[in-house]
């Protein structure tokens, strides 16, 4: 089962088949900001993967449009859309520095 690490917070959880880096958070106590129902329309799950981009699933064709829209750069993801192969280490803006 993957493990994602969410940092600087300290905290992680397994992830289970089919389940995208917002469950996992939600169920790791990791707060990401979200409004629009995890659709991939509010990108206030942006995220960035530090370790393990590989790990995920393809951009939606959403979060590609939200991507250009926002001028994602290599790492960044919206929670929502990305499903999880294998292990991650995600961090936000907003969790504080990285140490
Ligand atoms: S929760 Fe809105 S884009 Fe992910």
């Amino acid at each position: 089962m993957p493990i994602i690490r969410f940092v600087p917070l300290g905290l992680e959880a397994p992830a289970r088949d089919g389940e995208t880096i917002l469950d996992v958070a939600r169920r790791a106590g990791a707060p990401i900001g979200n409004s629009c129902g995890g659709v991939g329309w509010c990108a206030r799950c942006r995220i960035c993967v530090i370790e393990g981009a590989a790990n995920l699933s393809a951009a939606t064709w959403v979060e590609q449009e939200k991507g250009d829209e926002l001028g994602f750069t290599a790492g960044d993801r919206l929670a929502c859309q990305a499903c999880i192969k294998g292990d991650l280490v995600v961090t936000t803006t907003y969790w504080g520095p990285i140490r």
